[in-house]
């Protein structure tokens, strides 16, 4: 089967994916992504943040490159829900591929009010933005503390049958801690990690690069931390963990899978190239072949 990795498909919450490979969220665009490559050589694709209304994003500039990643804070700029469902998800379902909406809100409410309009489409699953460093309220002020995401939880399962994949922060002391508040909340999956709170300083004023002040920190110089918190967290828990951050070959992909997730997500690296999901398919069908299907260390 086109796609396949060698490990078959991965059933992810009842929601088969014909390889463990999607798209990090706010990174994929169908429009530009077919000129490249054909979308359905990826178990899934997850779309960007979207709200119940919609969103301006921060001032520009809310780019500024590092030397092993980028900062951005974009703050999740998107046309709300409605357009969302009439435009881009329309899209994607009429190719056929199994779709991942990322969810966004200010308040709790905000959550459950695109839940609940996502939950009335075909849409696959939903993924709940816990952890954008970008956006004033909301975001990562619920993905810090578990009592937060467990409430944004328990409301969203509430309004919606859709499997809900919660996305956990690496700005966080204590990460495992999070995953288990999200758990017992009814999250029927995790994935990790969303940026690292970041920040550069323009030398000749002496002020920040970026007009938001900090930035979300993606790419190659993040990746031993997900790494880390992708194996702390699969150990604590017992739902599918979805890993990223940093991920730019089918090797980094295969990493993951040995620290413990049952599914990868590529970012960044389809910035810098964009058939980069495609390509990792393939590099990670190799690796499977190179070092026998993943196996979880001790
Ligand atoms: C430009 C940009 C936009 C992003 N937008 C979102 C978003 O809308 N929702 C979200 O949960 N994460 C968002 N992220 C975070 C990514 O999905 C991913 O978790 C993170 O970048 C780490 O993976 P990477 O190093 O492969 O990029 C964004 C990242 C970037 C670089």
């Amino acid at each position: 089967m086109k796609g396949d990795t060698g490990m078959g498909a991965t059933n992810i919450c009842g929601v088969i994916w014909k390889n463990p490979v999607t798209t990090a969220a706010g990174t994929f665009s169908y429009r530009e992504s077919v000129k490249y490559y054909d979308p359905s050589a990826l178990g899934a694709i997850t779309t960007k943040g979207v709200s119940p209304t919609p969103w301006k994003g921060n001032p520009l500039p809310r780019i500024a490159e590092t030397p092993a990643g980028m900062l951005n804070a974009v703050g999740l700029e998107n046309p709300g829900v409605d357009d969302y469902i009439e435009n881009e998800l329309a899209t994607l379902k009429k190719q056929g591929l199994v779709v991942v909406a990322n969810v966004a809100g200010h308040q709790v409410e905000e959550y459950c009010q695109v839940a609940e309009k996502l939950s009335a489409t075909d849409v696959d699953m939903l993924e709940l933005n816990v952890s954008c460093p970008n956006v004033a309220e909301g975001g990562l002020a619920f993905g810090t503390d578990p009592k937060a995401v467990a409430e944004v939880v328990t409301a969203v399962k509430s309004r919606t049958r859709k499997p809900v994949i919660v996305k956990l922060s690496p700005n966080v002391a204590d990460v495992v801690g999070i995953a288990q508040a999200a758990e017992a909340a009814g999250a029927d999956a995790l994935s990790l990690i969303n940026t690292l709170v970041g920040m550069r300083l323009d030398l000749a004023t002496g002020r920040p690069i970026l007009a938001n002040g900090t930035g979300g920190l993606s790419g190659p110089a993040v990746k031993p931390v997900a790494v880390r918190m992708v194996y702390q967290v699969s150990r604590a828990v017992g739902v599918p963990v979805i890993g990223m951050g940093g991920i730019m070959t089918g090797e980094d992909a295969y990493e993951f899978l040995l620290a413990g997730a049952v599914a990868v997500a590529v970012g960044t690296a389809a910035l810098l190239d964009p058939a980069a999901p495609a390509r990792i398919v393939r590099e990670l069908e190799a690796a499977v072949e190179k070092y026998g299907a993943p196996r979880r260390g001790a």
